[in-house]
C-alpha cells in the first residue's frame, strides 16, 4: 500500500510519498520562514499563498523522488485541519483534485494525528502510548489508544509552549524562528541567574499553562533593560529551565496516569517542534526511565511539520477502512478527543 500526503496547515509547504512497510519514499518539505521573517510571526494569507504558489511542484518533486507514480497510489492524503484555514484549503483542494482526475480515494488527515502516529512510522511502536505533544500551537499530553482513539490527559489552558519560545524571542530581540534562538542564547546562559515561575508544577491534573511565565519573562527584561548579551543569554537560560521545569512536571503526572488506566508503563512519545529542544530531551529522557517509559523522539525532520506523517496517518487510516467525501470541508478547528474524553483524575484546571 502507497500514499501520497499533503501538508499546508501552517508555514511548510509539504508531499511525501508512504509506504506500508514504513519506507518514506520521498518526504520534500518546503520552509516559508524567509517570507514571514520580516513579520517575526506566520502571516495567515502569505501563507496560503505560498501554499498555492509551490504546491504543486513539491507534489510532482515528491512523486519523481519517490520513483512510484500517481498510478501507484491506493489514496491520497491531505491535512484537513486544525490549521489555517487559507493553507488547509489548499491542500485539501490540491489532493481532492488529484483524487477526482485518478479516482483514488482521499483521505482527510488531523494534523494533531499526523504527530500522534509517527512514533509508528518511525519506532513501530505498539498501542497504547503516552504522547506529548509540543509545537507552536498545540500543548497536549494525549493517550494514544489506536488510530481515532486518543484520550486526552492534559492541555494548556492558554499558549502553546512554543508560542512562548517564540514571544520570548521577540522580546529579546532574539529573531525568528524563536525556538532555535532561545535555545542557542540559553547555552551562553546561567539558567539560575533569574528565578522565574514554573507554571503548575505540583498542581493535580496534566494541564498546562504559559501566559504568566511570558508574562514574568516581560517583566523582567523592563526591570533589566538596557540588557547586555549576557543578560540576554541569562533570561534565555532561566525561562527555558522553567519550561522545561513545568513540562517534565506535567508529564510525570501523565505517566503515573497513563500507568494506572493502562497497566504499567508503556511508550513515551515526543513530538512537535519543541522536541527539537534539546534541555527538554534530556529531562524527559531522565523522568521516563525513572518512571519505567520507553522514550521515543522522532528524528527532528520528522517531529516539525511535514508530509510523512500525513501520507502515514492517512495510511493507517486508510487500511482500516477510512475514506473521505469530495465534499469534506476543511476544519480550522479539529480537536483529536471530541468528546473530551478525559483520563480518570487528568485536566482538573488549576
Ligand atoms: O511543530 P512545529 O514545527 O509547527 C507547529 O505545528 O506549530 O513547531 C514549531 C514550534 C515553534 O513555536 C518553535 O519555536 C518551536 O516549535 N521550536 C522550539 C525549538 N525548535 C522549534 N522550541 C524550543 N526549542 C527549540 N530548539
Ligand atoms: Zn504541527
Amino acid at each position: 500500500m502507497i500514499v501520497l500526503g499533503i501538508e499546508s496547515s501552517c508555514d511548510e509547504t509539504a508531499a511525501a510519498v508512504v509506504r506500508d512497510d514504513r519506507t518514506i519514499l520521498a518526504d520534500v518539505v518546503l520552509s516559508q520562514l524567509d517570507e514571514h521573517r520580516p513579520y517575526g510571526g506566520v502571516v495567515p494569507e502569505i501563507a496560503a499563498r505560498a501554499h498555492l504558489d509551490h504546491l504543486d511542484r513539491l507534489v510532482a518533486e515528491a512523486l519523481a523522488r519517490s520513483g512510484t507514480r500517481l498510478a501507484a497510489m491506493d489514496a491520497i492524503a491531505a491535512t484537513g485541519g486544525p490549521g489555517l484555514i487559507g493553507g488547509v484549503m489548499v491542500g485539501v483542494m490540491t489532493a481532492k483534485a488529484i483524487a477526482a482526475v485518478t479516482g483514488k480515494p482521499f483521505v482527510a488527515v488531523n494534523h494533531l494525528e499526523g504527530h500522534a502516529l509517527t512514533a509508528r512510522l518511525t519506532d513501530d511502536l505498539a498501542f497504547p502510548y503516552l504522547l506529548l505533544l509540543v509545537s507552536g500551537g498545540h500543548c497536549q499530553l494525549l493517550a494514544v489508544e489506536g488510530v481515532g482513539r486518543y484520550r486526552r490527559l492534559g492541555a494548556t489552558i492558554d499558549d502553546a509552549a512554543g508560542e512562548a519560545f517564540d514571544k520570548v524571542a521577540k522580546m529579546l530581540d532574539l529573531g525568528y524562528p524563536g525556538g532555535p534562538a532561545v535555545q542557542a542564547a540559553a547555552e551562553r546562559g546561567d539558567p539560575e541567574r533569574f528565578a522565574l515561575p514554573r507554571p503548575m508544577k505540583g498542581r493535580p491534573g496534566c494541564d498546562f499553562s504559559f501566559s504568566g511565565l511570558k508574562n514574568a519573562v516581560r517583566l523582567l527584561i523592563a526591570a533589566e533593560t538596557p540588557l547586555s548579551d549576557a543578560g540576554r543569554a541569562d533570561i534565555a537560560a532561566s525561562f527555558q529551565a522553567a519550561v522545561a521545569e513545568s513540562l517534565a512536571d506535567r508529564t510525570r503526572a501523565a505517566m503515573e496516569l497513563f500507568a494506572a488506566a493502562y497497566g504499567g508503563p508503556g511508550g513515551l512519545v515526543v513530538a512537535g517542534g519543541g522536541a527539537a529542544n534539546s534541555l527538554l530531551r534530556q529531562t524527559l529522557a531522565r523522568i521516563a526511565a525513572d518512571a519505567g517509559f520507553r522514550l521515543a523522539v522522532p528524528p527532528l525532520k520528522l517531529c516539525t511539520d511535514n508530509a510523512a506523517m500525513i501520507a502515514w496517518a492517512g495510511l493507517e487510516r486508510f487500511r482500516l477502512g477510512a475514506r473521505d467525501s469530495l465534499d469534506f470541508a476543511p476544519r480550522p478547528r479539529w480537536p483529536l478527543d471530541p468528546e473530551a474524553k478525559r483520563l480518570p483524575g487528568a485536566g482538573v484546571k488549576a
